[in-house]
């Protein structure tokens, strides 16, 4: 048996993250800006792999959902019609002696876990909180007393297209707090203009921004990130079918489609609701880096008509639905999928590092770190590796990466020892590492190594391709 180890905590996965080109925390030259991240030339690689396999199994392989790409900035009577001026906040507490600012909700489940205890905090009152701080005598973590629990806000606002003179808080822009009030806004135009029926589905990828109070778990709670959220319009009699239908076809994604173990995963139901679900169930996965604790990945929700008959009610459109089969007109009811692109990196790659103990080729112990990703989505395919720097060995090892590239990332380095080369690749997770050597020189095979197993194979270059295609 190999020994292995996971991530053992946030700092590690954030260093690593740096060090092998995935994630870099923003604006570095200036001293950082904080909950932003970019993705370096291998993280983007994976989100672009997670965005293509989320919308593979969300659009391109079903008959009964569409796209949508809509803007990031919409009317300013969106947010007041969806609630989220009044109503999507969370609440802050402040250190009185450092002010520093905390998710009140966060400092009390913290402040009961260490006593092995479990409360539910879910959206609970400043009033409720403040209650709940007094009687346990809850401090900051620095031991400080704690001011009163507030609401805050958690929209970014903007000031676009405003006049400074003209700008008030009713025209307001913001960037939007979640994708999904880009699709109800289009309901209406993908009805008249595409032939579907109800029951469908509009999915859509893209940014969102939100004040987060606190975000400091890496990528996980960040202030700008990504959504794929997917609203399925529906006849409220088939909520509790189209429900049960969703949470389990989105599982299965998480497992099949990412190769999440199953006991990584689990549902979590929300005891207590956000204002415009009518039910709401999590995905949660278990982070290595983060203490073995289940976290939120991905959530269900049960809309009712609630968002669509407010923005008919603040717009003065009509949004009902002429419903053929029933010969009924009502305003569909919705059930959304909403998952962050940057937590199932996150979690992807939680679950894929790993650090081996292996045995060398002198036959010694050694350490590798191992991306076991899955190998379809691993940003780089396959590694081509010259065995010499002599023009022999380069011109074939340059002629094979050119006839994978059309089809591939791939990578071609004729840097380091074979061994060094070896665990670069695995350490970004590369499936296959293909090394050109003398042999290849006399009968054009090469040795084709599988990043699990470390074993070899050696086939005919003109065989790669089709090897690769058929083992991802
Ligand atoms: N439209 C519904 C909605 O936005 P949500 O539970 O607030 O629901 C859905 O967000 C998902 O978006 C979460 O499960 C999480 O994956 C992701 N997400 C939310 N806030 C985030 C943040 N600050 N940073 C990264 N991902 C976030």
């Amino acid at each position: 048996m190999k020994k292995e180890r996971k991530l053992k905590d946030l700092n590690e996965f954030q260093s690593w993250a740096k060090e092998s080109a995935f994630v870099y925390p923003s604006s570095e030259i200036y001293g950082g800006f904080a909950a932003v991240y970019d993705y370096g030339p291998y993280g983007s690689i994976l989100l672009k792999n997670i965005r293509d396999a989320w919308w593979k199994s969300m659009v391109q392989e079903r008959d009964d959902v569409v796209g949508l790409d809509s803007g990031i900035f919409m009317h300013p009577t969106t947010w007041l019609a969806s609630g989220h001026v009044g109503g999507f906040a969370d609440v802050l507490v402040e250190d009185k002696k450092t002010n520093i600012r905390y998710r009140a909700d966060h400092l009390i489940e913290k402040f009961f876990a260490e006593k092995g205890e479990t409360v539910d905090m879910d959206k609970k009152t400043p009033e409720e909180l403040q209650q709940i701080i007094e009687e346990n005598d809850i401090k900051s973590p620095d031991g400080n007393e704690l001011a009163a629990p507030r609401s805050f806000n958690l929209l970014v606002k903007s000031n676009l297209g405003s006049t400074d003179a003209s700008f008030d808080e009713k025209n307001v822009t913001y960037l939007r707090g979640e994708t999904c009030q880009g699709i109800y806004l289009n309901f209406k135009n993908i009805i008249s203009t595409t032939r579907k029926k109800l029951p469908m589905g509009i999915a859509q990828i893209g940014k969102a921004f939100r004040n987060e109070i606190v975000a400091r778990q890496f990528i996980f709670r960040t202030r700008e990130f990504e959504q794929m959220e997917m609203q399925y319009f529906h006849h409220p009699d088939d909520t509790e079918k189209k429900y049960e239908e969703w949470k389990k076809d989105r599982m299965k994604w998480h497992t099949d489609v990412l190769g999440i173990p199953e006991d990584s995963l689990r549902f979590k139901e929300h005891a207590k609701l956000i204002f415009y679900a009518t039910a709401a169930f999590d995905i949660q996965y278990k982070f290595n880096s983060m203490g073995d604790a289940f976290d939120e990945l991905e959530g269900i929700h049960a809309r009712s008509n609630y968002d669509l008959t407010q923005h008919a009610k603040h717009s003065g459109e009509k949004m009902e639905y002429f419903d053929q089969s029933r010969n009924e007109k009502y305003i569909p009811h919705i059930m959304e999928t909403s998952v962050g692109l940057n937590r199932i990196f996150m979690m992807l790659l939680d679950d894929a590092w790993t650090e081996e103990q292996i045995e060398n080729a002198k036959g010694e112990t050694d350490t590798r770190i191992v991306l076991k990703i899955k190998k379809s989505l691993a940003p780089i395919k396959a590694a081509i590796l010259p065995l010499m720097r002599k023009p022999d060995f380069q011109s074939k090892a340059l002629d094979l990466k050119k006839s994978l590239q059309s089809e591939f990332m791939v990578e071609y380095d004729e840097t380091a020892s074979i061994g060094k080369r070896y665990r670069r690749q695995d350490e970004i997770g590369t499936p296959y590492c293909i090394t050109v050597d003398h042999q290849t020189l006399e009968d054009n095979s090469v040795t084709v190594r599988d990043r699990d197993s470390m074993k070899q194979i050696r086939i005919n270059s003109d065989e790669v391709m089709d090897y690769i295609k058929e083992n991802l």
